[in-house]
């Protein structure tokens, strides 16, 4: 129920994990191109945290999840089940979400991946999830709340004419997969009571949609898709509150701030 204050030895185990996590997302870069299957890319990723980094694939039958990834092309917002038949093609957009457990502990991170030559309105809508992440992000200090965060990203995507998903949101993140609090990411009221404080781990993960923001679960019961069928983008870091701002545990290589 209520927030856990990760103590120094687990934030050291979260930085590790998140490390671990993002390594993943490098690993997989090179291989996401127009012709694979999401299934390949699935099998790669499960057997690089399996083999190469000792790590649990957190994903692989959580609540029955089939697979070591979520892997979204789309008009899918979050929880795309790889798979052999599904292929990448020319002009896609495809988000890969990866979580590792490490020691006990979970980095969970996702990306977008633009396929060949994607339309512009395509490439506009990953780079303001993109820019979402990042304002959020930047709102993170102690004594700030979840709300300011939800209104940088809220504000950011409604400000480009997209949607902002509601129905699925980032989390508190360490022991557990997903803990208090619930991190939306539009401006609920409520969340002007989650005040900040250093020692908190969670991830913010803004899933921004092109046309509505209403969604639908297919019947496999995993996959969510736009009710409209329109696009949809998704990046995701998992970061601690420290005493003067935040410190990001799932930075990639060279990543930098995505800004407006
Ligand atoms: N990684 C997702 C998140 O960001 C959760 C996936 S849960 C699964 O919270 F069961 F769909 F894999
Ligand atoms: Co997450
Ligand atoms: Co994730």
């Amino acid at each position: 129920m209520s927030i856990k204050i990760k103590t120094a030895e687990e934030i050291q185990k979260m930085r590790v994990a998140g490390q671990l996590a993002a390594n993943v997302l490098e690993m997989i870069a090179p291989y996401v191109k127009a012709g694979v299957t999401t299934g390949y890319l699935n099998q790669l990723m499960h057997d690089y945290m399996i083999n190469e980094q000792n790590t649990i694939p957190a994903t692989l039958n959580y609540h029955g999840f089939p697979a070591s990834s979520c892997i979204s092309i789309n008009q899918v917002v979050c929880h795309g089940i790889p798979g052999d038949k599904k292929k990448l093609k020319n002009g896609d957009i495809v988000n890969i979400d990866v979580t590792v457990i490490k020691d006990g502990y979970h980095g969970d991170t996702s990306r977008m991946f633009e396929i060949g030559s994607v339309k512009p309105f395509a490439h506009r809508l990953t780079r303001v999830a993109h820019e979402c992440l990042w304002l959020g992000i930047q709102q993170v200090k102690p004594e700030a709340t979840l709300y300011q965060v939800a209104l940088a990203i809220q504000t950011h995507a409604e400000n480009n004419h997209f949607s902002v998903v509601k129905e699925y949101c980032g989390h508190g993140i360490g022991a557990d997969f997903h803990e208090a609090p619930q991190v939306l990411h539009y401006a609920a009221p409520e969340l002007k009571d989650i005040i900040l404080k250093p020692g908190m781990v969670f991830t913010i993960e803004p899933m921004i949609n092109l046309g509505k923001a209403d969604v639908k679960l297919l019947a496999d019961n995993w996959t969510v898709v736009t009710k409209d069928r329109k696009l949809s983008a998704q990046w995701e870091h998992t970061l601690a509150v420290t005493e003067t701002g935040y410190e990001i545990f799932t930075l990639r290589a060279g990543e930098q701030p995505v800004l407006p």
